[in-house]
């Protein structure tokens, strides 16, 4: 028995009908939206067989900054509208994107793909020599291993909380904050599958669809298709070997827009081996407090650098997220152990996702992390790499390259000095006959066509082969 007085029934229906009414308005925008949408579909397949015909790339970043920019230009929104209408965008300006033909591994695929030839080579018995990949040789150290062996005697293999083992993240929060005078707690830490899946994770919880990340070139090709994959955009900013690969903070002024949300900084970089100095730090974090933006800082290669580092965690700013790893600093690739640090509510974020897709990082595998913390390998493995990085200077002395002396990490990023030379090209060619496997500049960014990016933490033996290859391969070029 209903309750409601005639009065209360009454405004009941009144409410019904103006419901209607609206839902009748709504049925007819969207179905003017679609048609709309068809119309935009149409034109876009259009735009897509010309690119192809004319071998355009899909990817056309400053395009799409500038169809956002005109749209929030042009019409008065306030921000709960406008924030709606990026979402929106970001979903037309991704499908358009596919229809097209593109995909967000693209980036990454040239690099990729080079890798699985070299590894069917290998499976065909033929010997490569891997400079694409930044797999240190030195690793992993024998600490890492007896834990692993401990832990499986133990059958110490249930899970732990999605955040890690206490003991494990206490151990790596007192590390940084004695190496960098902070002060983390566990709840600011979270263990990941790898570094990468901190990267992935730091994108997706924050990212919403049309959201801009902005990314220094040249770049680690993830950053760039993580971004697509979140439905977000990117905003590049190409750095210089001429100018010593320095970030120009004016021109970081001018990408930053309404719709920003995460600036990429990568230190010590990958490919170029740059650590960035103090003031270019300082001027990227004033940037992004000012703006409130996120900052991911991805320094995986920060215990492999040959001058002075400074961590972003130093500059304090709340709004950082920061990555690191145990596959490159101790050569435990195939571990899969990283970690991000931040502020409570980032890192619970993070949490939830690898709570609800991993569950945790396996513990042995942690624990295995635990066991090198404290170990002198460190020091060891950095020193290695500064007598590759030496070698490596040496062996490419008059050689028709040009390259920024690598101030960290594991990589040369050369410019090859023959003219119209094509790194895609040359790197396939040099694989296919001298079994040597480079990776090509473009995979860092399409500007870069003519550079190679060469791993040297490879074994010694190794490195003096696929330099000698690479050097005889790039001699043979005719002009
Ligand atoms: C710049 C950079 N960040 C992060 C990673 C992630 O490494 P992992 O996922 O093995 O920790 C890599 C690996 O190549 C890298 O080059």
């Amino acid at each position: 028995m209903s309750s409601k007085t005639k009065g209360e029934k009454l405004n009941l229906n009144r409410s019904y009908a103006e419901i209607k009414k609206r839902r009748q308005e709504i049925d007819d925008v969207t179905l003017s939206t679609a048609a709309l949408l068809l119309k935009r579909l149409k034109l876009v397949e259009e735009v897509g067989k010309l690119k192809k015909e004319r071998n355009l790339p899909v990817l056309d970043v400053k395009r799409e900054n500038e169809l956002i920019k005109g749209v929030l230009e042009k019409l008065e929104m306030s921000r709960k509208e406008k924030e709606y209408i990026l979402t929106v965008l970001g979903i037309v300006i991704n499908e358009s994107r596919r229809i097209q033909g593109f995909k967000a591994e693209e980036r990454s695929k040239a690099f990729y793909n080079l890798f699985i030839k070299a590894k069917e080579l290998e499976t065909l018995g033929k010997k490569v020599v891997h400079l694409e990949v930044g797999e240190p040789c030195y690793g992993p150290p024998e600490e890492a291993i007896n834990a692993l062996k401990d832990s499986l005697t133990k059958k110490n293999m249930s899970y732990s909380s999605p955040t890690g083992l206490e003991e494990v993240k206490k151990a790596i929060i007192e590390k940084v904050n004695e190496e960098n005078s902070l002060d983390f707690a566990n709840e600011n830490i979270v263990l990941t599958p790898g570094g990468k899946f901190g990267i992935y994770a730091s994108i997706t919880t924050n990212i919403k669809p049309g959201e801009k990340v902005i990314i220094f070139n040249p770049s680690w090709p993830v950053y760039g298709s993580l971004t697509m994959k979140a439905k977000g955009l990117i905003g590049e900013i190409n750095t210089e070997l001429e100018k010593g690969w320095r970030i120009d903070s004016e021109k970081l002024k001018e990408e930053i827009d309404e719709n920003t949300k995460m600036i990429i900084i990568n230190n010590p970089c990958n490919p170029t081996g740059k650590i960035y100095g103090e003031k270019e730090l300082e001027e990227i974090v004033q940037l992004a407090e000012e703006k409130k933006l996120l900052v991911l800082a991805d320094e995986t290669y920060s215990k492999l650098t040959f001058k002075p580092f400074k961590t972003v965690l130093e500059y304090n700013y709340e709004n950082t997220i920061y990555v690191d790893s145990f596959s490159k600093t101790y050569g435990m690739t195939g571990f899969r152990l990283g970690y991000a640090i931040g502020k409570k509510e980032i890192i619970d974020k993070i949490s939830s996702l690898i709570s609800l897709t991993v569950t945790c990082v396996p513990p042995f595998i942690q624990k295995a992390g635990l066991a090198v913390l404290e170990t002198e390998k460190e020091k060891k493995y950095k020193e290695f790499m500064k007598g590759n990085v030496s070698l490596t200077d040496k062996l490419l002395k008059n050689q028709p390259v040009k390259y920024m002396k690598p101030e960290g990490g594991l990589y040369f990023f050369i410019k090859v000095l023959k003219d119209k030379f094509n790194s895609l090209d040359f790197a396939e060619k040099l694989l296919e006959k001298k079994r040597v496997a480079v990776a090509p500049g473009t995979a860092f960014g399409q500007k870069y066509t003519e550079f190679i990016r060469i791993n040297v933490s490879t074994r010694k033996e190794d490195l003096f082969l696929g330099l000698k290859e690479f050097c005889e391969a790039l001699n043979s070029i005719t002009n």
